[in-house]
């Protein structure tokens, strides 16, 4: 099946017969907010939002329809969007163990996808999210929006062009105070959710009470942790400043556990990961998700540390210049934003990403996060991971990221499904 050619841009773009229609799948915390994204954009229209819990579709709806002046349709089964050749592209925003399906599902039923991050549960999801692009000939965007963002792309060509000399390590963090979990008491589903269709591809488990919403991210079984929730946003910009994309490490450590709270959660709270690429560069995250305490004073940050200076990415769209001995030359922020016109000042961090992915759609471009790269480095995340899971250090094909000389570690390369659930390209 191939799907629609847009050959316009600007005004042409935004003209009905020209707007691309999306379809919003798992629309709760980001996927709201990316409904009131892709709504707001010239040239587009929520033509669709969608979620397996039944409660949450009209506020959504109400969201692209404030923004857009119409109302989406609303969908619960997302399997019924991928027949339906109204659709241009999908924007999946559920839990991580959905992200390869649908992304992999949609391209092969013509349809351009925009993935949140983690693009997959396990690497070998994002293999074959990459071949089924490829295969299907699909614009797949992954949603670690800060490739888009204009200051980081100005730091990167800084590092690049040697501002602060040879660049051999890049550091970065995350932090936050999230409260406990609890102990989930398995009850019935609520009524309106779906729970089976959540699970989706994950083997069935029963309904417990502490999962839904958000906290299936401290699960194995569904989510990928802090890791996957946010040290990917950080190890993927210091894959792009030390200018490793492309490629994967050679050897991945982690230490950490759940150390803060007596509860269901079995993610690390505090996690070190560490990275070694085969040409002497080194990139390490730490992740504090029960201390608020990052560092340099921000809860987010990536710090490239060269031969002549330094330049830090704090977590807004800024970045600061330092010389050798550490002290801070100047601090660079946005004199205006071209996404701010977009979609508003509010929205640009996400809508410049989620035009670029749009553009690209139109025209046949390749996107900031290509899922090429996504993959990668959704990847290095998921060696950090199986590190902390095993208990020592991996050793990588830089090649492809596969795990060498342990087999206990490579069996978690790929997930198990629910019998009938396995993905194919
Ligand atoms: N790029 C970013 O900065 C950013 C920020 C936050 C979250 N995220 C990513 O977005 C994703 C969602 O995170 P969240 O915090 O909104 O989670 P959430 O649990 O709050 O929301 C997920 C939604 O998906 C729905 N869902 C589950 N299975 C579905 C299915 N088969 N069909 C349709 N809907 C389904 C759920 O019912 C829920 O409403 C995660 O993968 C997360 O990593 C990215």
């Amino acid at each position: 099946m191939v799907g629609p050619s847009f050959a316009v841009r600007g005004e042409a773009a935004d003209s009905p017969a020209n707007r691309l229609r999306v379809a919003v799948v798992g629309v709760n915390g980001r996927g709201r907010r990316l409904t009131d994204v892709f709504s707001r954009l010239p040239g587009c229209e929520v033509g669709w939002v969608c979620d397996v819990d039944s409660r949450l579709l009209d506020r959504a709806a109400a969201v692209a329809e404030g923004a857009q002046g119409k109302k989406p349709e609303t969908e619960t089964d997302f399997r019924r969007l991928l027949d339906n050749p109204a659709v241009d592209a999908v924007v999946v925003v559920t839990p991580d163990h959905w992200h390869a399906h649908m992304g992999v599902w949609a391209c092969q039923a013509g349809k351009h996808v925009y993935v949140e991050k983690p693009c997959s549960h396990s690497p070998r999801e994002g293999e074959i999210l990459v071949e089924a692009a490829r295969k299907h000939k699909r614009v797949v965007q992954m949603g670690n929006q800060r490739r888009s963002w204009p200051m980081l792309q100005e730091a990167v060509e800084l590092i690049r062009n040697g501002e602060i000399g040879e660049v051999h390590h890049a550091r970065s963090w995350y932090a936050n105070a999230r409260a406990p979990i609890g102990r989930g008491r398995v009850t019935d589903a609520p009524d309106g959710l779906d729970f089976d269709l959540w699970q989706g591809p994950a083997p069935r488990r029963p309904f417990q009470d502490n999962l839904i919403h958000y906290n299936w991210h401290w699960f194995w079984h569904w989510g990928t942790g802090e890791a996957g929730n946010n040290a990917i946003h950080g190890i993927d910009v210091a894959i792009w400043g030390l200018g490793l994309d492309g490629k994967h490490p050679t050897r991945v450590t982690s230490t950490g556990g759940r150390y803060y709270h007596d509860d269901d959660w079995e993610t690390p709270d505090t996690q070190m990961l560490g990275y070694e690429y085969g040409d002497g560069k080194k990139i390490t995250w730490e992740g504090f998700s029960c201390n608020r305490l990052g560092a340099m004073g921000s809860g987010f940050g990536v710090t490239f540390h060269g031969s002549e200076g330094s330049i830090m990415i704090e977590a807004g769209n800024v970045y600061r210049v330092y010389d050798g001995n550490g002290r801070e030359l100047r601090r660079v922020t946005p004199e205006s934003d071209p996404a701010d016109q977009l979609a508003g000042a509010r929205y640009s961090r996400d809508a410049g990403h989620a035009h670029d992915f749009l553009e690209c759609v139109r025209n046949g471009g390749v996107p900031a996060s290509d899922i090429g790269q996504g993959h990668i480095s959704t990847t290095a995340q998921h060696l950090g991971n199986i590190a902390q899971r095993v208990g020592r250090t991996l050793e990588c094909d830089p090649a492809n990221g596969h795990i060498l000389n342990d087999p206990e570690a490579a069996g978690y390369w790929s997930r198990e499904y629910e019998p009938g659930w396995e993905l194919k390209a």
